[in-house]
């Protein structure tokens, strides 16, 4: 995603400035980390859970491959990876988050936009919930193809907009009524509002995948997963680039 300005989305009440969002983005993520875990099985009723699974699944890959977990968060995909007998180290910026993991896999404290590895260090990539997040998606894309080594995989997840009317309604009401008010209630309001808002950073699908593949990233596929209400985008870095 380009850091110029984003008509569309200035027009989104709740969302932070291009320049100002790695900043609000950290500083909200240490703010709702205490609750975040609790709050995410409640609002997705534990349907994060599977799709953190799948995801972990789809990228094929044998066990005790060495997989980075791109803005972990708490860790819930770490776990996941380590359960699949992955040897995973996740990287965030946000330390509250950080503070609040729960895993036994190493966590660095690091920019998605500046990854602190060296070339081709990871067999694979996973990434959950933090597109959306990234001031500058084409330039953490482009890290990903760097810090993997040809061939290895990404495993990318995140929120989505149900394709059927009826699904889209329903699920519209949940995101943008009761996440905000439940949040609101239980951690932090401006944080849940910003959630469902965020959805606005995400690229067109057509233009989201083309990130991707622009990033190195070959035999790209994205298959929807809750009704349509998230998204798991999968591919492979290319051999030679
Ligand atoms: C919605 S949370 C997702 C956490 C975790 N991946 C999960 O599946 O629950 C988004 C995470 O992205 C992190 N993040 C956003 N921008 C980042 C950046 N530029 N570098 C590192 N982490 C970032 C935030 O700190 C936050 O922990």
């Amino acid at each position: 995603m380009s850091r110029a300005p984003n008509t569309a989305i200035a027009a989104v009440p709740d969302l932070p400035d291009v320049d100002d969002k790695p900043r609000v983005v950290e500083a909200m993520f240490d703010r709702i980390a205490p609750r975040y875990d609790a709050l995410n099985r409640v609002l997705t009723f534990r349907m994060d859970v599977g799709w953190r699974r799948t995801a972990v699944r789809a990228l094929l890959l044998p066990r005790s491959s060495r997989v980075l977990d791109l803005a972990c968060g708490t860790g819930d995909l770490c776990r996941t990876l380590v359960e699949a007998g992955h040897d995973a180290v996740g990287v965030d910026f946000s330390t509250g988050m950080l503070r609040a993991a729960h895993t036994n896999a190493p966590l660095v404290r690091g920019d998605a936009m500046q990854l602190p590895f060296a070339d081709a260090t990871f067999d694979g990539i996973t990434c959950g919930f933090a597109l959306r997040n990234f001031a500058a998606l084409a330039t953490v894309l482009a890290e990903c193809g760097r810090v993997l080594r040809p061939g290895g995989r990404v495993a990318l997840l995140d929120v989505a907009e149900p394709v059927s009317p009826a699904v889209r309604f329903v699920h519209g009401a949940w995101f943008r009524h009761v996440v905000p008010f439940v949040g609101g209630l239980v951690s932090d309001r401006a944080a849940y509002r910003y959630l469902p808002a965020s959805t606005a950073y995400l690229p067109p699908v057509p233009e989201l995948l083309g990130l991707v593949v622009a990033a190195g990233i070959v035999d790209v596929s994205r298959r929807t997963l809750g009704f349509g209400a998230a998204q798991l985008i999968t591919g492979s870095r290319a051999a030679s680039r």
